[in-house]
């Protein structure tokens, strides 16, 4: 069955992924409709709608008419309940769009019980918390788990290259360039409902430790580096490389390219 895409909306259209994802679905030629929290004139060829997924505000709204919804936005905590309000809003528009839905590797595999866990981990709860919201929507979906992206690492380490002793966690990352992830969503978004899909990871492994000395020394900071390990068992679980898919190195750019093209910019 070949279904033709014709207008979808970007949720997180305005964050650091969504920015990639929409030039690339104007390029395949469909419409494109971006919900931000903040009402935006329509420019580029995209009408942004104004709503929150936290409130409900506007979601209604913003799904009339789409074929395909790309759910983008996210934040630390509370993601399972912004997919729930995104689906009820579908529901009660009475559109049925095949559902995309980006989450991270490990969501599954880390486990978020004690205070100390929701403090450190909270984010994998609540992206698996969203992904079951998707899988239970009664809606076509897809679902892909991405790793840590490299822009996210890069803010990590610059703000964290600013300490006169840089702590590091005893963690693993496996960083992809953000518009790789952009790209696989795009063919996600515009071929057939996969479920879960394999999922994306960056070409290397680093310690958590190599990233920062990586950004000290291109920066010139001479700085020590404290290595911590991180507590509780969900901690745990992501230093024994929870949120690794070796298996799925599928990117292609380099942390090392990126960290250079990066402080070239500045
Ligand atoms: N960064 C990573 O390494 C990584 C790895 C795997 C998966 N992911 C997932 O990829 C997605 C995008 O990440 P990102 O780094 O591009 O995020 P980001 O730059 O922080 O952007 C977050 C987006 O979410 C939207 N948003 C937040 N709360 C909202 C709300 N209540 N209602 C409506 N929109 C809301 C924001 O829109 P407005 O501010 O315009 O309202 C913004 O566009 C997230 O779901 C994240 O969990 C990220």
């Amino acid at each position: 069955m070949i279904t033709m895409v014709e207008t979808v909306l970007v949720t997180g259209g305005t964050g650091t992924l969504g920015k990639l994802v929409t030039p690339l679905l104007l390029q395949a030629g469909v419409s494109v409709r971006v919900l931000s929290r903040t009402a935006r004139e329509s420019v580029d060829g995209i009408d942004y709608v104004a709503g929150d997924l936290q409130t409900g505000a506007g979601i209604e709204a913003a799904v009339q008419g789409v074929d395909t919804v790309l759910h983008l936005a996210g934040e630390l905590k509370g993601d399972g309940e912004k997919a729930q309000i995104l689906v009820d809003a579908i529901k009660a528009a009475g559109v049925f769009p095949h559902l995309i839905y980006i989450s991270v590797v490990g969501a599954e595999r880390v486990p978020v019980h004690s205070f100390i866990d929701r403090q450190t981990m909270g984010y994998m709860a609540s992206k698996r918390d969203a992904e079951v919201v998707v899988e239970n929507s009664g809606l076509p979906w897809t679902t892909l788990r991405a790793t840590q992206f490299h822009d996210l690492l890069f803010g990590m380490v610059t703000a964290m290259g600013k300490l006169p002793v840089v702590p590091a966690f005893d963690f693993r990352f496996q960083p992809i360039e953000t518009a790789e992830v952009a790209a696989r969503l795009v063919e996600l978004a515009l071929g057939e409902p996969a479920g879960l899909v394999d999922e994306i990871g960056g070409p290397t492994v680093y310690t958590m430790k190599e990233l920062l000395r990586s950004y000290l020394d291109a920066t010139g900071r001479r700085r020590p580096i404290l290595t911590v390990k991180a507590p509780g068992k969900a901690s745990r679980a992501y230093a024994a490389g929870a949120n690794l898919t070796p298996d799925h190195a599928v990117g292609q750019r380099t942390w090392e390219e990126f960290l250079t093209a990066k402080l070239a910019e500045a």
